[in-house]
C-alpha cells in the first residue's frame, strides 16, 4: 500500500540563469524529507533574460545532476519568471469555477498585454474583495507559450516528465508556507535576488497579494567586477563568492559590494514602497531574501536599518527534516538560501496540473 503515498511530491527543478537546482523531497509521515540535493552552473551566455539560448548545455546539465542523484524520470516541478510571464489581480462577479474559465479568456485580454493567442492563460480564485461581497479577487497568470515550452522541452530531454509549470514568485510562497507555518506576521516579503532577477512576492496571511520580478542581478555585478580587475567572469565569479582573492585589492572589492548593496536595496526599496503605498494602515512586518545575490556582503543590514524592518536569509529547510550524516550541515547552511525556488518546487503535489 505504502507506494501509492510515496513519491506524491514532484521532483523540483529549478533552472535558474546561472545555476541550475535539483531537489528531491518526499512528503513522510508528519512533515517532508529531504531525499536529494544538488546544483549545477550553467555559463552566463546560456540563459539570456531568462530566454534559454543554449538548451543543449542546459539539457546537459540536468541530466548530469539527475545521475548524480541517482534519479529516475520522474514528474517534475520547474518554473519561469521575468517579462514572459504576467501576474494580474483582478475584481469580477462572484461565479464558479466553469463560469471563470469562460469568462477567462475574454476578461484576460483587458488584463495581460500579450496577444491571447501567445499565451498559456490560468487563474486561480483568491477569495472575496475586501470591498464588495459581490465580488471576487482573481488573480490571472499569462506566460508566453514559447517560454514555457522552452522550458518544457529542455526538462523532458533531460529524461523527465514535466509535470508543472511554476512561477518562480509562487514556488517561493510553497516554500515559505511549508517552512514557517507559525509566523506571527500578518504581510511579509520574499525576495529572491538571483543571477538575473529579482522576484519579489508580497503574502497577507499566506496569500499573495503583489508579486512583481525586477530585472536586475548578480550578473551585473559579476562583470563589474571582472572589468575592475581585467579578469574573466569565470575569476570574477570566484572574486566574488570569495573562494579566490588572491591579489585582489580587498578594499576596491569591498568599495564595490558597498555600492552593490546600495543598489540592490534602493531597487527592493522601491517595488516595497510602490506596494505600500496601494495600502491603507498596512506594513511590511518581515522581510525574507533568498537567492545567490543576498549574499552580497552588506546587502540585508543595509535593507534592515533603511526599511527599519526585521530582514533574514530564509531558511528553505527550515521545517523539512534531513539527516545530517548525508548533508554536510555547513553546505546546508550555505546554500539554503540559493535553494528556495527549487525547494517550493519539489513541495508542489503531484495531482496539480498547468
Ligand atoms: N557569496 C556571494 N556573494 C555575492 N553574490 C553571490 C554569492 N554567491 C552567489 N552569488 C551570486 O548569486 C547569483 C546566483 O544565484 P541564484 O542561483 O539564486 O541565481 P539563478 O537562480 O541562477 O538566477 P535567476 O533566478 O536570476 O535566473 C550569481 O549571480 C552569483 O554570483
Ligand atoms: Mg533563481
Amino acid at each position: 500500500m505504502r507506494m501509492l503515498f510515496e513519491k506524491k511530491t514532484l521532483l523540483g527543478l529549478d533552472i535558474g540563469s546561472q545555476s541550475i537546482k535539483m531537489v528531491d523531497i518526499e512528503k513522510v509521515r508528519g512533515g517532508y524529507e529531504l531525499k536529494a540535493l544538488g546544483l549545477g552552473l550553467i555559463p552566463a551566455e546560456c540563459i539570456v533574460d531568462k530566454d534559454i539560448m543554449d538548451s543543449e548545455t542546459v539539457v546537459d546539465t540536468v541530466k548530469n545532476l539527475k545521475e548524480n542523484l541517482k534519479i529516475k524520470a520522474r514528474g517534475t516541478a520547474s518554473a519561469i519568471s521575468g517579462h514572459s510571464v504576467i501576474v494580474k489581480k483582478a475584481e469580477l462577479p462572484i461565479m464558479n469555477e466553469s463560469e471563470l474559465q469562460e469568462t477567462l479568456m475574454i476578461e484576460a485580454e483587458q488584463y495581460i498585454p500579450f496577444d491571447i493567442n501567445d499565451v498559456y492563460l490560468d487563474s486561480f480564485v483568491l477569495g472575496e474583495s475586501l470591498e464588495r461581497s459581490d465580488m471576487m479577487d482573481v488573480l490571472f497568470v499569462a506566460a508566453k507559450k514559447e517560454l514555457v515550452d522552452d522550458y518544457a522541452s529542455a526538462v523532458r530531454n533531460a529524461g523527465l516528465k514535466p509535470m508543472l509549470m511554476d512561477i518562480d514568485v509562487f514556488a517561493l510562497e510553497t516554500m515559505y508556507e511549508v517552512n514557517y507555518p507559525d509566523a506571527p506576521e500578518s504581510i511579509v516579503a520574499l525576495v529572491d535576488a538571483g543571477a538575473s532577477m529579482i522576484n519579489i512576492n508580497i503574502l497577507k496571511d499566506g496569500m499573495s497579494i503583489f508579486a512583481r520580478d525586477i530585472s536586475m542581478g548578480g550578473r551585473q555585478l559579476t562583470e563589474r567586477i571582472q572589468r575592475e580587475f581585467g579578469v574573466s567572469y569565470e575569476r570574477a565569479e570566484n572574486i566574488k563568492t570569495g573562494s579566490d582573492i588572491e591579489g585582489i585589492d580587498l578594499e576596491r572589492i569591498n568599495y564595490i559590494f558597498k555600492m552593490a548593496a546600495e543598489t540592490y536595496v534602493q531597487e527592493i526599496r522601491r517595488t516595497l514602497d510602490f506596494f505600500l503605498s496601494t495600502m491603507v494602515n498596512e506594513n511590511i512586518e518581515r522581510i525574507y531574501m533568498s537567492g545567490g545575490s543576498s549574499r552580497i556582503p552588506g546587502l540585508i543590514p543595509l535593507l534592515r536599518k533603511q526599511m527599519d524592518i526585521p530582514v533574514e536569509m530564509i531558511n528553505a529547510f527550515n521545517n523539512i527534516h534531513w539527516d545530517d550524516k548525508v548533508f554536510d550541515p555547513e553546505y546546508m547552511a550555505y546554500i539554503a538560501p540559493q535553494m528556495a525556488v527549487a525547494v517550493g518546487l519539489a513541495l508542489r503535489r503531484a495531482d496539480l496540473k498547468w
